[in-house]
């Protein structure tokens, strides 16, 4: 009933130059995929250069890490929804960790972004996770639920399978170590009993959550079969077309 999403997060890494021939390999590499759903969120610069390539290859979709709330306007170095659109981005990474500790993004700034990307027929990937004091300390639950309720706030349920959730919790990013996949389907379980609680169960039964940090083609099998983890938001693994194209295919066993 859900799709599974497999997005590739490149972070401030590859050329637009090197993107292209990325892409080339991938296709090769990956040959037909029909039952996962797969994006590659670049730079922006690369962006026009994938929207080419993907262009003639309907497989990949394209993704946004980062966009501002506002439709236009002086606000130097941002992104617009617009522009983005232009470009046919169809989703956008609201909310990552990294901007959330990094460059100070809040959870209002988060609401904002998730309603403009909403309103420019965008799809956000949300982004929650805690870290790891907040995980020791035993309040997954309460920063998780924070994060969603706040980020969600204004969200109509009717929009809210458009959303892509994706539970990454910031110890697991770029550090090698995954939740096991008991972990991870816990809280993924929790946050599709909160989208319940908040919208309805029908919708929340709908809408697909991510796995992200530390995903790598050995760990994706497990991490996919667990019910409620809907596909994966892939950082470092997802840099090198071959490892992407192995993820892709340990996810269609997991289905099979
Ligand atoms: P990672 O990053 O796969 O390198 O841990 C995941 C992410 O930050 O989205």
């Amino acid at each position: 009933m859900r799709k599974k999403i497999l997005a590739a997060n490149w972070k401030m890494n590859l050329t637009h130059v090197e993107a292209e021939s990325y892409v080339e390999a991938f296709l090769h590499e990956v040959g037909e995929v029909n039952d996962v759903e797969i994006v590659i969120i670049p730079s922006f610069t690369s962006i026009p250069t994938l929207a080419q390539a993907s262009g003639n290859a309907p497989l990949i979709r394209l993704g946004a890490q980062n966009l501002h709330w506002e439709r236009s306007g002086a606000f130097t170095g941002e992104i617009s929804a617009t522009m983005l659109r232009a470009l046919f981005v169809k989703y956008v990474i609201i909310g990552h960790s990294e901007r959330r500790t990094l460059f100070g993004e809040t959870d209002e700034m988060v609401q904002k972004k998730v309603h403009t990307a909403l309103e420019a027929g965008l799809r956000p990937i949300m982004c929650v996770g805690e870290s790891l004091a907040e995980r020791e300390s035993g309040s997954v639950q309460k920063v998780l639920g924070r994060q969603v309720a706040e980020g969600l706030k204004g969200v109509s349920a009717d929009h809210l399978p458009e959303i892509v959730l994706a539970y990454e919790p910031v110890w697991a990013i770029g550090t090698g170590l995954t939740a096991s996949p008991a972990q991870a389907e816990e809280v993924h379980a929790f946050l599709r009993s909160l989208l319940a609680e908040l919208f309805d169960k029908s919708v929340a039964d709908r809408t697909r959550i991510q796995y992200g940090g530390s995903v790598k083609p050995e760990n994706t099998e497990d991490l996919m079969r667990e019910p409620n983890i809907d596909g994966a938001l892939i950082g470092g693994a997802s840099l090198d077309p071959h490892s992407f194209a192995r993820i892709v295919r340990a996810t269609e066993k997991a289905l099979r």
